[in-house]
């Protein structure tokens, strides 16, 4: 049966066809039929930029304009809608800016971008009456943009707590799991396509720190400079941490943290303890999921593949169909890619936040050391809530403490005080701890 719509083709211009932009070939070649079907829209990829055209690809060029010179996919006025996939912050945005300039709608997954110059990207997309969709941004296939934007559009954000790095997921998965060596981890999850290609930018947490940032913008209404969250990476992550941790009944995850916190936010990114029966202790390998509280709909989470070719291509194609819809109906910009409306007061430090911690000790074994430690944390109002001495492993003896809650200053000042003991030989390993699901009496 048909509605008497007419079927509309979308000439889509790809610049970048690395392991994301043969994702959005593959799912089109594959699914463009059903996607046609459900919209009368027939997404059709006319050309594709890319740095060597040289290079052997897996999908068949011959039907497109294959260039190593974006320029003219950008400036052409043959091409609809343009796909940027090549990452960056430089070639990308003169692209992305050029297409919007020239009035197309532009798709991107690329998350730094946005991170670091959404402000004038959003800006120039509304004054040339154009969209500008990132889906693929935050958590690769999982819909949170749209939720943000749509489907959760009535609520105050609360909180929101994400595992949004897949290689770091993976990660931690695989060192959890099978105790295997962190640089040896970090090579499988690049040969499956989930790292950036600057693969510290995963691992030390910029990339969640980016991911957040999106999330927190849409969420309160102002595009959040990024230098202002909290960050810190997985780098510094033992296998004695994530065993201690298993031990104490917590899994490791990076987080990326937003709160609402009486009236001013507070937005981090760390390695966080959850509770092993917790929803997101439970999310393994480079699957993702963000959690959500809203003040009216409560708790939500979404959950599914964050990195890697076809779930990436997800968000991208999805993106597209939405970018042909308002094409096909003249009705760009109905859901604004973001529209300013700043509701919060100010951004905390770090200083400023309160949770609970794991603090790993490494001290001599000799008479008064656990007394010298629980004065210093009880002077700066730290109360102990579980202490564990593991048996002499080398010389020194690992000691590690679980706090009730405490402010983060006082912790720094009490650390300060206990690593220049004479008994305590290394530096203390602290990690934070989030209690997310029992946290109902804020
Ligand atoms: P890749 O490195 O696999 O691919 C990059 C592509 O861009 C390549 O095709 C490359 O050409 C091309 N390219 C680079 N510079 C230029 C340029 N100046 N002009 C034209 N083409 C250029 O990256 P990914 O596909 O992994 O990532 C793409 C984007 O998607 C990034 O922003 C990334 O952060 C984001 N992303 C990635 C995810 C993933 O799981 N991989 C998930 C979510 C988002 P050539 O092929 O010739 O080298
Ligand atoms: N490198 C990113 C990750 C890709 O591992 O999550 C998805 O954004």
């Amino acid at each position: 049966m048909t509605f008497g719509i007419i079927m509309k083709k979308i000439r889509i211009g790809l610049i970048g066809c690395g392991t994301v932009g043969t994702g959005v070939v593959a799912c089109i070649k594959n699914n463009a039929a059903l996607i046609a079907a459900r919209c009368d829209v027939q997404l059709s990829i006319v050309a594709i930029a890319v740095s060597d055209i040289e290079k052997k690809r897996d999908f068949d060029a011959t039907s497109v304009v294959f260039t190593d010179n974006a320029d003219t996919v950008v400036n052409s006025p043959d091409i609809d809608v343009i796909v940027e996939l090549i990452g960056g912050t430089t070639d990308a945005k003169r692209y992305v800016l050029q297409a919007l300039k020239n009035g197309k709608p532009v798709v991107t997954a690329n998350k730094s971008l946005l991170a670091y110059h959404g402000d004038e990207l959003f800006r120039v997309a509304a004054e040339n009456g154009v969209d500008i969709y990132y889906e693929a941004s935050v958590a690769g296939g999982v819909p949170i943009i749209k939720s943000l934007r749509e489907g959760l559009s009535a609520n105050h954000v609360e909180r929101i707590y994400g595992i949004l790095n897949g290689t770091c997921n993976y990660i931690l998965t695989r060192m959890e799991n099978d105790g295997v060596d962190f640089g040896d981890v970090l090579r499988e999850a690049q040969d499956l396509g989930f790292a950036e290609a600057d693969p510290s930018l995963d691992i030390d947490g910029h990339d969640t720190a980016h991911k957040t940032c999106i999330l927190a913008s849409l969420a309160y209404g102002e595009w959040i400079d990024v230098d202002q969250i909290f960050v810190e990476g997985i780098r510094g992550i033992d296998l004695q941490d994530i065993r201690n941790a298993a031990r104490a009944g917590y899994k490791i995850k990076l987080l990326g943290i937003v709160k609402f916190d009486s009236s001013n936010i507070q937005m981090r990114v760390h390695p966080t303890l959850v509770s092993a029966d917790s929803l997101l202790a439970k999310v393994s390998d480079e699957f993702n999921a963000v959690w959500v509280e809203g003040d009216i709909v409560g708790p939500t989470m979404l959950y599914g593949r964050g990195a890697g070719q076809d779930a990436t291509a997800s968000a991208v194609v999805a993106d597209l169909v939405d970018v042909a819809l308002n094409i096909c109906f003249n009705s760009s910009r109905r859901v604004p890619p973001f529209r300013p409306h700043n509701s919060y007061n100010d951004v905390l430090s770090m200083d400023e936040i309160e949770c609970r911690y794991y603090i790993r000790l490494s001290v001599d074994d000799v008479p008064n050391v656990m007394a010298r430690i629980a004065q210093i944390l009880g002077e700066s109002g730290i109360s102990i809530a579980s202490v564990t001495q593991q048996e002499l492993a080398s010389d020194h003896l690992p000691i590690i403490l679980i706090t009730h809650t405490a402010k983060e200053v006082e912790l720094n000042r009490a650390l300060s005080k206990i690593e220049v003991l004479d008994v305590v030989r290394e530096a203390p390993v602290v990690l934070r701890i989030e209690d997310i699901e029992n946290d109902r009496d804020r």
